[in-house]
């Protein structure tokens, strides 16, 4: 009985290494199975910050701006601002036979990529103190100030094409 266990057990082993390094490989990255429903979900969420910012702008300018829209669209940009970090797990960018345009930059400077998350963060939060207080002069500027935070980090992290 012993001598069977310890020959099974041997024979097992090489499996289990090889499931364990498959398990670590993919813990830190994008499987090659979840590629596409990452790339997806990730744009998905870019289409529902678009439109948050968007209803935004067509709040500036108005004599009398929907706060409570103001304030429950800035308040959806700084949750998505929040997770924005999260949508680009490691391998999810361009050339893995997904079409994406998250440019490889991503990952060579993640710092600088975070610190973009965080000023779309903080330009929500600003315009959800103007939403506050009811100031039209900060929501255009502050919803300015939003917009050009999206268009900084597209310069500097959004690849000009999807193909890969
Ligand atoms: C920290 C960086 C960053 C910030 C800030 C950012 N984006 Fe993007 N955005 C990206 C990247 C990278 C992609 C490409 C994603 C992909 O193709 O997988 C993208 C894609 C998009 C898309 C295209 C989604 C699609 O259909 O494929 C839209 C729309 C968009 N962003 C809007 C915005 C708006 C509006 C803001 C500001 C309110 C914003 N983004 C802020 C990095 C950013």
């Amino acid at each position: 009985m012993r001598f069977t266990a310890i020959r099974n057990g041997a024979g097992r082993r090489p499996m289990l290494l090889i499931g364990a390094l498959l398990a670590i490989a993919m813990a830190g990255s994008a499987g090659a199975a979840g590629l596409p429903q990452i790339v997806h979900a990730r744009q998905a969420h870019f289409k529902a910050l678009g439109r948050a910012a968007k209803s935004l702008r067509d709040q500036i300018g108005r004599s009398h701006p929907d706060w409570s829209l103001v304030a429950s669209e800035a308040s959806r940009i700084q949750h998505l601002a929040s997770a924005l970090p999260s949508w680009f797990p490691a391998g999810s960018g361009k050339g893995h036979g997904v079409k994406t345009r998250a440019g490889a930059a991503i990952w060579a400077r993640p710092h600088e990529f975070a610190r973009a998350a965080q000023t779309l963060l903080n330009r929500a939060q600003n315009v959800t103190r103007a939403a506050a207080s009811h100031d039209p002069r900060a929501l255009a500027l502050g919803s300015r100030a939003l917009g050009q935070s999206c268009g900084g980090c597209h310069r500097r992290f959004r690849a000009r094409s999807s193909w890969w």
